[in-house]
């Protein structure tokens, strides 16, 4: 058992070998790439001065993301967090809602609905998604759920409203966005979806992101293309663009030189610099995309002849950008999931488990959940692979 399981280690190291053509030295799960315009357009911004909160990069960057997406207005913020605190409360969250999030994603998800003062609620994964599973929301809300003559729904349990109802496309999968829109529809819930690792992906035709009332995307370091820290949220409703704009713009009234705010506002905006950095990461995403999906085409390829892990490929009826590349081991199984991790740790490969489900966090052990058996098991089943667009760079 002991030398099967060492083994497997190390057949995961050879095809990690293989795809990437790499052999010593390091390589990082996601490394940013700078082949474009990026030294050109941050120079422009020191040469000018141009560097803190105004310039024509940031009004750039939101017209070339809204027309990238087709999201109709993009707003664009200091990360992908500040992006989703600000949609929820413009989607009508408010202390002591609750709101709906997948156990199975990046804590800032949760620690966004606590900004509101809000309540996370845990909702179950779909296992071929990653992502929030439709019809279990259907059937814990058919459970759970009470319709008040204010029109709202609540939680019978808890008393609370529940306001939303955050997406998260997990790696770049699309969630099932149909089933989903179908059940929000039947029970009123605004949708805010987490599209911070999904630029670039599509459900149906539909870039992720423009599907709810608002959506967030993410700019780190470590994303399809970087602002260094950046964010955005998308929306198709004017009014609520120029909402998010104010709040994320310390809510200051326009004068030349008055300081008037007229509510509690955010610190929020990009700085010109960093989308300057993005401006020009943009212009070369189509390129990355074609470039990770090739990579995640020979993962899938060499994948196969592997026993005992299966390559994830995007889910019927989407287009993934394939942000992160995963196995899935077929049952969960801490001890080897961390023995694969050391090994391709010892040849440099840096891979990395999925997080750790937020309803097992301290501080979010307490908030209402359903049953949550498909993302504790998955949490035993996944390793992310390198998956940055450079490695295939010199190839193609
Ligand atoms: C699912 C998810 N939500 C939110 C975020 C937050 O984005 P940021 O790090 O830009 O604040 C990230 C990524 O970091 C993420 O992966």
């Amino acid at each position: 058992m002991e030398t099967a399981r060492r083994s497997l280690g190390t057949e995961i190291v050879e095809v990690i070998r293989r795809v990437t053509g790499q052999a010593g030295g390091t390589l990082p799960l996601h490394e940013p790439e700078f082949s474009g315009n990026e030294w050109t357009y941050v120079k422009e911004c020191i040469d000018t001065g141009w560097v803190s909160s105004a310039g024509r990069f940031v009004d750039r960057l939101e017209r070339d993301l809204a027309a990238y997406t087709d999201s109709g207005y993009a707003v664009a913020v200091v990360n992908g967090t500040a992006a989703l605190h600000v949609a929820l409360l413009l989607a009508g969250v408010e202390p002591d809602h609750e709101v709906l999030i997948p156990s199975l994603s990046f804590v800032a998800t949760a620690n966004a609905v606590s900004y509101c003062r809000a309540v996370p609620h845990f909702v179950e994964v779909d296992p071929l998604t990653l992502g929030l599973d439709p019809q279990r929301l259907h059937e814990h809300l058919r459970t759970i759920g009470e319709r008040k003559t204010d029109g709202g729904l609540y939680n019978r349990h808890t008393g609370r409203r529940i306001q939303a109802v955050v997406p998260m496309h997990t790696f770049g999968h699309p969630v099932n966005m149909d089933a989903l829109l179908e059940v929000c529809d039947d029970y009123g819930l605004t949708i805010v979806e987490d599209a911070a690792e999904s630029l670039g992906s599509k459900y149906k035709g539909t870039h992720t992101g423009t599907f709810g009332k608002l959506g967030a995307l993410s700019f780190n370091g470590n994303k399809v293309v970087t602002t260094g820290g950046g964010g955005a949220i998308l929306t198709k409703d004017k009014k609520l663009a120029e909402w998010a704009k104010h709040l994320t713009t310390t809510a200051k009234l326009p004068h030349p030189w008055e300081y008037r705010h007229d509510s509690v506002g955010f610190n929020y905006r990009m700085p010109n610099l960093n989308a300057a950095l993005g401006c020009a990461q943009l212009e070369r995403l189509p390129d990355f995309l074609a470039r990770k999906r090739e990579l995640a085409e020979r993962y899938r390829q060499e994948f196969e002849s592997v026993d005992g892990v299966s390559f994830l490929v995007e889910p019927a009826h989407a287009e993934s950008n394939y942000w992160l590349n995963a196995i899935l081991l077929p049952q969960p199984d801490f001890r080897l999931r961390d023995e694969i991790l050391q090994a391709t740790h010892r040849h440099g490969f840096l891979t990395r488990p999925i997080w750790t489900p937020l309803h097992l966090l301290p501080m979010y052990a307490d908030c209402p959940r359903m049953a949550l058996n498909v993302t504790e098991e998955l949490a035993g089943r996944i390793i992310n692979l390198p998956s940055g667009p450079s490695i295939l760079r010199e190839e193609l």
